[in-house]
């Protein structure tokens, strides 16, 4: 099977469940609070091992417990750690999540050991892989050495541009396929609109397509050669949308790894981000392929 390499953030995320998020200056008692493993890049490795990828990640972390925990989550999950710089005197990533009885979260983020990555970290683990996929938790100088050597190699570039910020045209002109929520869209696209539209508008930035996730709606697909898709997803209650659309992203880059076409790997993604919505916590809730498959992706 073709390698993925996953370049990306690992954070430990503490949840604080509340009954609804609080305005500015008030003061909520939370519901509950856990903590579990996280981080955009992570999440993805884990929802593509899962699927069935075979996954290399390439991050950074800290010399500290939670740092020794994320080793032993990639190694539990089958993840082949490319590179794991341990940062010695900086702390792993944090992220701090307030989730709604709806299921909607907000989250804040403390970049850490993530903010470390180095061009070289991550550039020596790109030969050998077919596919390169990173998001937008680490930094850009290092996605971007990495996709100029994917390309060289004639590997393919997937970029998650989460969470939402400007992007040089130098990384959007690397990148062979976008994956971004509709708030995502909209900042990169400077205004507003509808999915199908969003996705279309992004598609002469990149060198194949653009994939845009819709929550309940689904995802569409707008390809470069006038492709135009959408999958829906199956009914489910929602419980915890943390990480529905890292494991849409994760799924989808397995599927493409495993040979798929962009239709079969847009079905797959949606249906896995669906599942994830089902349970508390990111990783907790990732699907595991015979789910997936199972609940028709
Ligand atoms: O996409 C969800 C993730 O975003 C969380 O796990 C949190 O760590 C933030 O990176």
């Amino acid at each position: 099977m073709a390698r993925l390499l996953v370049i990306g953030s690992y954070n430990r995320d503490t949840v604080l469940r509340v009954t609804r998020f609080p305005k500015p200056g008030e003061t909520l008692a939370a519901t509950g609070m856990d903590r579990f493993h996280g981080g955009k890049g992570s999440n993805q490795a884990v929802a593509a091992a899962r699927a069935g990828a075979d996954v290399a990640f390439a991050a950074a972390v800290g010399a500290d417990a939670a740092g020794a925990a994320a080793r032993a989550l990639w190694a539990a999950e089958g993840i082949a750690p490319a590179c794991v710089r341990p940062r010695d005197a900086i702390p792993t990533g944090e992220a701090l999540i307030l989730l709604d009885a709806a299921g909607e979260n907000e989250i804040v983020i403390v970049a850490g050991a993530n903010g470390t990555l180095l061009p070289e970290d991550v550039t020596a683990a790109v030969p050998g892989a077919a596919i390169v996929l990173a998001q937008l938790e680490t930094p850009m100088a290092a996605t971007l050495a990495a996709f100029e050597a994917a390309r060289r190699a004639g590997a393919r570039t997937l970029l998650n541009a989460a969470p939402a910020q400007p992007l040089p045209p130098a990384l959007l002109a690397a990148t062979d396929i976008l994956i971004v929520n509709e708030t995502e869209a909209e900042r990169l696209a400077g205004k507003g609109g509808m999915p199908a539209t969003l996705a279309a508008a992004l598609v002469p930035a990149v060198a194949v397509g653009v994939a845009l996730t819709a929550g309940a709606a689904g995802a569409h697909w707008a390809g470069r050669d006038g492709t135009r898709l959408h999958a829906a997803p199956p009914p489910v209650e929602v419980v915890d949308s943390t990480g529905a659309g890292d494991a849409f992203t994760g799924t989808f880059a397995a599927a493409l790894a495993e040979g798929l076409g962009i239709a079969a790997a847009l079905r797959r993604g949606v249906v896995a981000g669906a599942l994830a919505c089902r349970v508390l916590g990111a990783v907790p809730s990732l699907p595991r392929r015979a789910e997936i498959l199972a609940a028709g992706g």
